[in-house]
């Protein structure tokens, strides 16, 4: 690439949100880049990706399509680099992004100390109903029925994928007293100082709370379904800040329906991506699955803000930048996404 070409270099970020604007313009005002960014709020899909006509590479999000065909139409506009401000790649269609040449990289740890936060701050919200506490106390309802919770000290936590998010959130359980289980096919040498790695089935008959922190894949798709609710603890708490389809929503409906389950809380969901990071206040919600979760007072949600800090947005926005760096220098990178 020319210096001219470096020089003109555009790039077209899709579901764009105010935040990132300030981080991204930030870090390239700090780097003196002289790429130019057009900030897209839409979310990027085949009827979107016209919008990358002109640029070299696209900036995505974690509910942005990249599938085969979205990918070629990119590739039929000279767009030749995919670059995710994120770290799961589950929307990404890697064979066809290796047939078209195209690079794509990721950041594949901005804060996993900020997603595990946010798992803890839901389960400690869950369990002694601060959410609920607030509202009653605005209207002078000082009564405690419906806000008992369980004391977390001398509990089990499961842990789901001990890799970094699950490490850190470990790590937060265990300084609160909680026994520590985790599971992995890749279990970390840093767990064991923490907890024990048991097989999927002790640690789901065991834990008083169970927390997914693995990627999703085809292996690991509705993970959590009847059979694995069904060896659950009798009322466990289930938490998932993962990845939305590594629950079956449904069957965990059923489960918290027939008080199998005893709390949920998800920052992700299945088919978050017609909801999440948009404001649908003033909209109906066609989604009946999603209503119906929201009825339930042991079910806590959140719109996929585990990453949300100051920090990780800062880093999403420096990681991203020189992931750009890298290509266009040809250097190697290191978060270059894995093949197929
Ligand atoms: P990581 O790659 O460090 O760890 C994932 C771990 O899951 C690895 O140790 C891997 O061996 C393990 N794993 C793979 N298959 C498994 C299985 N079948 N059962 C149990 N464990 C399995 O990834 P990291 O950074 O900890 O992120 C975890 C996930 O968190 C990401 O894949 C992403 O989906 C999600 N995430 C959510 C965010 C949010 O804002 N809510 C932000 C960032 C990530």
């Amino acid at each position: 690439m020319t210096t001219a070409s470096l020089q003109t270099l555009r790039l077209a970020m899709f579901s764009a949100q105010p935040y990132d604007r300030r981080f991204f313009e930030e870090a390239r005002a700090a780097r003196r880049s002289p790429v130019a960014i057009d900030y897209h709020d839409t979310a990027l899909d085949i009827g979107t990706a016209v919008l990358a006509q002109g640029c070299d590479a696209v900036c995505v999000f974690v509910n942005d399509v990249l599938d085969a065909a979205v990918l070629e139409r990119l590739h039929g506009q000279g767009v030749r680099a995919v670059l995710l401000r994120c770290a799961g790649f589950n929307n990404v269609d890697l064979v066809a992004l290796a047939r078209l040449g195209m690079f794509a990289a990721r950041v594949p740890a901005y804060s996993p100390e900020a997603v595990a936060e946010h798992a803890v701050a839901m389960i400690l919200t869950l369990n002694r109903h601060t959410h609920r506490a607030f509202n009653r106390v605005r209207e002078g309802n000082f009564a405690l029925d419906g806000l008992l919770g369980f004391t977390l000290h001398g509990k089990t936590a499961g842990i789901v994928g001990t890799g970094k998010i699950g490490l850190a959130t470990a790590r937060i359980l265990a300084g609160f007293g909680c026994r520590v289980l985790g599971h992995d096919p890749y279990p970390s040498p840093a767990f064991a100082a923490l907890g024990t790695m048991v097989p999927l089935d002790d640690l789901l008959a065991q834990s008083d709370i169970v927390s997914l922190h693995c990627p999703l894949v085809d292996a690991t798709r509705h993970l959590i379904g009847h059979a694995t609710l069904g060896r659950m603890k009798e009322g466990a708490m289930l938490v998932n800040t993962s990845r939305g389809a590594l629950v079956d929503t449904a069957a965990v409906i059923e489960a918290l329906k027939s008080r199998r389950l005893g709390a949920l809380a998800i920052d992700v969901y299945e088919q978050e991506s017609a909801l999440f990071f948009r404001d649908h206040s003033s909209d109906i919600i066609a989604d009946d699955v999603f209503g119906r979760l929201t009825t339930f007072p042991n079910v806590l949600v959140t719109g996929h803000q585990g990453f949300f800090t100051i920090e990780a947005l800062r880093e999403i926005a420096a990681i991203t930048f020189d992931n750009l760096d890298c290509w266009r220098s040809g250097g190697a990178c290191a978060n270059v996404l894995p093949a197929a």
